[in-house]
């Protein structure tokens, strides 16, 4: 009997053999970490009071769409808050071709990735957690797409899954120098650490550059799977 195991007592089994008997699913652990992280981010924004709506830079599947919605639903009834706004924008057609240099450079993507849910189709399936008048979806390229939302609108809850550099630059530079970002607002990466977390690739490189440039206070908050990141915003430039 190992010490570790007689200390939690895991029904009768030594810490070995309770980890030996337990099934490895990264699958299940990811879904759930990811909802829990999502869930929270948007409950946070909600129960705390932080102004204005949702946003996701890249829909894909409709995965982590599908969780924010739910919990933008399932939090505004709870507190009794109207429903927030989401403003969701890709392509709708999959990763667009590497542009930048420093995208060029990674092997993760090359274009074409991730061709999911059709506009038409994700607004099907978000309309069973929410009002439709509260989903803004905008398909095409972000350059083309991003200067379309109304310029008084502001984000509580942003969520960022575009993986490249440039993506991320393009979005966050925009909401930033628009003012769109709230006090408070918490700010989610789903590739934070991909590319061995290095700060000078991809996401984090973007995040870095984007704080040097706006001189942007902020909090981490908690990683919510393996490349996920969490951020809650004080105050920018
Ligand atoms: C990893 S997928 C998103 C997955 C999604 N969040 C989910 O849970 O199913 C990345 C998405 O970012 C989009 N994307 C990346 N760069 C883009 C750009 N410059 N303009 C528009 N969409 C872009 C791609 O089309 C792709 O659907």
């Amino acid at each position: 009997m190992d010490y570790i195991g007689d200390m939690f007592s895991l029904k009768g089994l030594s810490y070995s053999q309770y980890l030996t008997s337990r099934k490895y699913d990264r699958g299940e652990r990811h879904i759930k970490n990811l909802f829990d992280g999502l869930v929270t981010a948007v409950e946070y924004a909600i129960y705390l009071g932080v102004h204005g709506s949702i946003i996701e830079f890249g829909t894909g599947w409709g995965l982590s769409t599908n969780i924010l919605a739910y919990a933008n639903k399932g939090a505004s009834q709870h507190w009794d808050n109207p429903c927030r706004n989401m403003y969701l924008l890709d392509t709708f057609s999959g990763m667009p071709k590497p542009s930048h240099e420093i995208d060029k450079n990674q092997k993760s993507w090359i274009g074409g990735e991730f061709a999911g849910l059709s506009a038409l189709e994700l607004s099907e399936v978000l309309e069973k957690h929410i009002p439709s008048n509260n989903i803004k979806i905008y398909k095409g390229l972000f350059s083309e797409t991003i200067s379309k939302i109304p310029e008084n609108e502001i984000f509580a809850v942003i969520h960022v899954d575009c993986d490249y550099y440039h993506s991320a630059k393009e979005v966050l530079t925009f909401l930033f120098r628009s003012k769109m970002v709230a006090v408070g607002a918490i700010l989610i990466f789903d590739d934070f650490n991909c590319n061995q977390a290095r700060n000078d690739l991809g996401e984090r490189k973007a995040w870095t550059e984007i704080v040097k440039e706006f001189g942007v206070n902020f909090s981490f908050v908690r990683a919510h799977s393996v490349s996920g990141s969490q951020f809650i915003i004080h105050s920018y430039m």
